[in-house]
Parts: structure tokens; sequence; C-alpha cells
């Protein structure tokens, strides 16, 4: 068996309420100077932990500047508050902008370097400061996994830091914290999730252990995302797409993610277009792209979505493809490049942009050369038409 390593918070508690676990945490660990890193609007979550910690005498500041995926310019001046306060403890308390955000400011917390010299991986060397992760959304999986992605609005594209040094030492999950997510918002991180399990699993790098997670994370976003979106309260959903967020995020460590991800990123990177939703533009069509490499795989990931088996693996892997598609819709997002304004011209340089994001390509079970991703692109543009198309013949599953 080829050896793969995980390395993961050291304490993961999982569960209703488990976010106030937190300030037991803080004590324990004698935090004395507190910085949460909160998203604009899901600071106002962190108000119960945050006068609990005090109220123990933990010095905590609340930094909750981050809206929207978070830039260069946004990481400065996080890392220049939590300077400010000489933190040892730093919490990243939101989405996975929130976290990622956080995520650097530790890691850097001590470094002079600007945050460019780290762009890659392996190249934050050392960690000083504590660092805690409490998600409020079930998508990214950041709350366990080495990267941070930040966006470069300079160069108009996204890079990732990828180091043992952002494993956070503690990480509290609780589904009782995306209760009042927008749907919108429930359905982009809930596919970003879904994604995280799909290309970790049909991976060159796929690992046996990984694919528990990989397939089980499949099964519960699956049947739980429409679910949870037409009922946000419904906490058998949340917790099941919780649950399914978190095993997508295990996966990010020891495998990580494919061509859907290098894709995706010029769409965010080039258009400012959210993570969650360029992922679930580019899902079907990487998809339809990758079956051929390995049906049989692909046969798998349209189990675990409800696919009933066809006559061969092929037929069942694109009736997976289908059923993603059907998903996707069902969620209420758009299934075309056209719908969110981005002009066909722009595939020239698209393209020239996710080939650069070789780390991801070259987990996919299929080679991506310049004319197969510009070919991609060309379908994810044709997609509102294939998805009138598909409507008439769509499963009568969501
Ligand atoms: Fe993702």
């Amino acid at each position: 068996m080829r050896k793969v390593t995980c390395q993961q918070p050291a304490r993961l508690v999982v569960g209703s309420d488990a976010f106030m676990e937190c300030v037991p945490y803080l004590e324990e660990a004698h935090a004395r100077r507190v910085v949460v890193i909160a998203g604009s609007t899901t600071a106002r979550l962190a108000a119960p932990l945050i006068d609990a910690a005090r109220a123990r005498g933990i010095d905590v500041t609340l930094w909750s500047e981050i809206a929207g995926e978070p830039t260069i310019d946004v990481f400065d001046r996080a890392l220049a508050a939590a300077r400010t306060v000489d933190a040892d403890t730093i919490v990243g308390f939101g989405g996975g902008s929130a976290l990622d955000a956080a995520k650097l400011v530790a890691g850097l917390f001590d470094d002079a370097r600007p945050v460019r010299d780290v762009f890659g991986i392996g190249r934050v060397g050392r960690r000083r400061v504590r660092l805690v992760c409490v998600p409020t959304t079930a998508g990214t999986g950041s709350e366990v996994s080495p990267n941070a992605i930040l966006l470069d609005d300079g160069a108009r594209s996204k890079h990732a830091v990828i180091s043992p040094f952002l494993v956070a030492d503690a990480a509290f999950v609780d589904p009782v914290l995306a209760r009042d997510l927008p749907p919108d918002v429930t359905a982009t991180t809930g596919i970003d999730a879904l994604t995280h399990c799909i290309e970790a699993f049909a991976n060159r790098h796929a690992h046996p252990m990984v694919d528990e997670w990989a397939l089980a994370g499949i099964r519960l976003i699956g049947a739980n995302l429409v679910r949870a979106i037409r009922d946000g309260h419904d906490s058998e959903a949340r917790e099941a797409l919780a649950l399914g967020s978190l095993y997508g995020g295990l996966c990010l460590g020891p495998v990580n993610t494919a061509a859907v991800h290098a894709l995706a990123y010029p769409i965010g990177g080039m258009f400012g277009i959210g993570h969650g939703l360029s992922i679930a533009l580019m899902l079907p069509h990487v998809l339809e792209f990758n079956v051929v490499a390995d049906p049989s795989r692909y046969a798998i990931v349209a189990a675990a979505l409800g696919v009933e088996p066809r006559r061969t693996a092929f037929e069942t892997a694109r009736a997976g493809v289908e059923r993603c598609r059907a998903l996707i819709q069902a969620c209420g997002l758009p299934l075309g490049l056209a719908s969110v304004n981005i002009p066909k011209t722009a595939i020239p340089q698209m393209v020239a942009s996710a080939l650069t994001v070789k780390r991801l390509l070259d987990n996919n079970p299929r080679s991506v050369t310049e004319a197969d991703a510009a070919a991609v692109y060309e379908a994810a543009f044709d997609s509102d038409l294939t998805s009138l198309a598909l409507e008439s013949n769509l499963e009568n599953k969501y």
C-alpha cells in the first residue's frame, strides 16, 4: 500500500454546541491574548464564545473585516491587528475565507517575509502562536486542512499556501452555527465540499483510507444538501453537511483536489466569482471529461450519489455526472459560464491560468492539455442549452 501522511488538529470536537468547547480549550492551553479573525457577517455568532472567554480573564480582540475571499491587503491588515496585541492564539471563526486568513496570520505571525514569498508548498517554516478553527459553513474543510487560498487581486489570480504549519491545533465543528446560512451559501459551500470528496476519490493519488472519508462525504452531502437549502433549520440535514464537509476537509491534506478546482480558480481570480459557485460551474463539465479515464471509479461515485447501476460501469458513471448536474440545478445554481457574465473571449486567458495550477492537474485521473482545458470551458459556456435539454429527462430525484 502506498504511504499517506495525515496531519490533523490534535483536538477535533464535532457536534451540536461544540464551538463553546473552544473556551475551556483556551483556558486549558493558557491562552492570554486571543485574536478572533471572523467574517463580517458571521462575527455576531462568535459573541457567546468571546464573552465566555473574557469572563475567564482571557483578553480577546475581534477582527471581523473579512468580507468575501481574502486578498493580500486584507491578510496584511489582519496580521497587523494580531501583531498589535501580541497575540498568543489566533482563532479563525467563519467560512473558508476567515479560516484561511486566520491560518495564514498564525503561520506568518513571526515571519518577516511578505505572504507572496510563501505561495506554494512547504514554504511556511514554523508556527509559534496557537491556531484554532471554528467553521460556520459546511464547505471548505479548511479547519482540518493544511491549505489556505489567497486572492491576488492585482494579478487577478488565486494562490495556495500549503504547509503542515497551517494545520490548526484545535478545530470545533458545530452544525448549529450553519443554521441561519442563506440558501445560496449553503448551496455553493455544499457543492464545494462534495467536490472535495469526489476529486479525492477519483484521483491519481487516491488512498483506501481517504476513500472511506470521501465516499461517506459524497453520500451525506448528496442526500442532504437540497434538504438543508429548503429548510436551514433541518438539524439532521445540517449535521450531515457538517460531517460531509469535515470528511472532505480530511481528504485535502493527504490527497487533495484535481481539475475541477484547477479550472475553477481562474473563474474566481479573474471574475471575482466565489469559490463554491466557481466549483459548481465547472464540476459537471470536468466530470464529463474525466469519466472515460476511470469509469469504474466514477461508477462508485455515482452509486454513492444514489444512482442505480446501469448496464456498464461507464453508463453508471455517466448517470452519476447527470446526477451532479441535477443536484446543482436543484440547488438553484446556474450551470453556464455565460449566466455569470463571463465573456467567451476570456477562454484563452482562463486556460493559461488554469494550466499553471499544475499541483492539482497532476492529481486528475485524465491528463488535461491546453486544448482539453479550452474544450471543457467551451462546454461550460454551452451548458445553458444543455441544461434546458436535460430538464425533460432528469430523473425525478430532487
Ligand atoms: Fe474547494
